[in-house]
């Protein structure tokens, strides 16, 4: 690939005069031979013990992709398939044209492209592997409130794409989906997006569509425990395959972004217990001060409220539970009565399900306060196997052959 910019515009010059064409050709173009920025320079491995996607900070845009087998594949298609795949995502996140490629990323570099793989429950049925199936992997309860549409919930096969460019996105996307035909087919996708690199002035947590800072509580990957409670380790039997693995669950929340935008700033941060501005947590300090959950105010009253989401989110009232949250905001237009289809496609890693998302899950649509401005749409859970070590090795193989 070219590791420089275009110089184009030449099409503008020739239709205006003299410095105007060249300010327009500029304009459209940037100064010619422009290096790569970081953004587009920048390349995760895909080679590892844990696959790209989960630890790498979130990119800019993102397409979440659940793919069904076709009713005659089973599990040699499906290991020609994960093949096939890690072969195309090893390339394209080296910032390589994948074999026969369609060019849609020709100039760009990797700009920090991750292709995640997950398989569901379902998958294990399809490929006879049913005694390979994870006891982790558990069916999702249903939880008060849930507003699931099932044709865009679950799916056999599951690919998380992120990169810092919407076009590398798309080529990628476009590649793995091509590369599936015949096996798997297209169950659905949704594509979300959070802030660009370059945006603000020093990187920092991003913010959702509600104008909340969110991600400030993850556990952070130098945390002594936290591979323990975010990476599958020590798996052994049957299960043995998904050491290094995680588990990604996958919600798709719309906000009522109307009603919550009537609220008032100082009753929005009552709902979520941190200042909005800051990221602060109402106990005090800075967006990095750990909440402090018994902290009172002048008036004798609990400065986070019972109610606010931190609070009941905390791993101190789930008993530990812990994950990893790492989200991409959507917005899909208009619902016919008008309201913006807008939210999270909120995605959240962990080493057992059961012990991470759904206890924190089932707290929180039992009454915390955020919920009245959420419905979930959408869910699934996907066992995400290691990465694979090295070039002769493919995502999945120890489950696959
Ligand atoms: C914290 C927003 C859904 C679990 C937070 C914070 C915000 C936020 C703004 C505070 C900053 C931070 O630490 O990241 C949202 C929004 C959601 C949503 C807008 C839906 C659209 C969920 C769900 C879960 C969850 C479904 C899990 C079942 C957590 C946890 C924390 C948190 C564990 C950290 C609590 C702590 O220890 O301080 N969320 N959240 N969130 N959220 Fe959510």
């Amino acid at each position: 690939r070219r590791l420089l910019g275009v110089a184009g515009g030449a099409g503008a010059a020739g239709l205006l005069g003299g410095g105007v064409a060249d300010a327009v050709a500029r304009r459209w173009a940037g100064p010619a031979e422009t290096p790569l920025t970081a953004t587009g320079a920048t390349a995760v491995p895909f080679h590892g013990r844990h696959q790209a996607g989960i630890t790498t900070p979130p990119q800019a845009w993102g397409h979440l992709v659940a793919f069904d087998l076709v009713p005659d594949a089973g599990r040699p298609e499906a290991a020609a398939l994960m093949r096939r795949w890690s072969r195309a995502a090893e390339a394209m996140t080296a910032g390589r044209p994948p074999e026969g490629d369609n060019q849609i990323a020709l100039d760009a570099g990797p700009c920090s492209l991750t292709v995640t793989f997950g398989f569901g429950r379902t998958f294990f049925g399809k490929t006879g592997l049913e005694d390979r199936m994870p006891e982790a992997l558990v069916e999702m309860p249903p939880f008060p409130g849930d507003d699931l549409d099932r044709s865009r919930s679950d799916g056999d096969l599951w690919v998380q794409i992120g990169a810092d460019d919407p076009l590398v996105a798309v080529h990628a996307l476009r590649v793995l989906q091509r590369a599936a035909s015949g096996t798997a087919a297209v169950r659905w996708q949704m594509n979300g997006f959070n802030r660009a690199r370059g945006a603000t002035e020093r990187p920092r947590t991003v913010r959702n569509l509600m104008g909340q800072i969110d991600g400030t509580a993850n556990p952070d990957p130098s945390d002594p425990d936290f591979d323990a409670k975010i990476f599958v380790g020590g798996a052994t039997g049957g299960e043995a395959w998904m050491d290094g693995g995680s588990y990604a669950v996958v919600r798709r929340i719309r906000m009522l972004l109307d009603h919550w935008e009537r609220l008032p700033v100082d009753r929005q941060e009552r709902v979520i217990g941190r200042r909005k501005d800051t990221g602060a947590p109402l106990s005090g300090g800075t967006e990095t001060t750990p909440a402090d959950l018994t902290a009172t105010g002048p008036d004798g009253t609990l400065a986070i409220p019972g109610d606010a989401h931190i609070r009941v989110a905390a791993p101190a009232s789930n008993g530990g539970a812990t994950m990893l949250r790492r989200s991409f905001s959507y917005h899909d237009g208009h619902r016919d009565d008008g309201a913006p289809d807008a939210g999270l496609l909120f995605v959240a890693w962990q080493a057992d399900p059961t012990e991470g998302f759904i206890k924190v899950q089932r707290k929180l649509a039992g009454g915390d306060s955020l919920s009245r401005f959420l419905k979930h749409e959408s869910s699934a859970m996907f066992a995400v196997p290691g990465g694979a070590e090295d070039p002769d090795d493919y995502v999945g193989r120890s489950l696959l052959e």
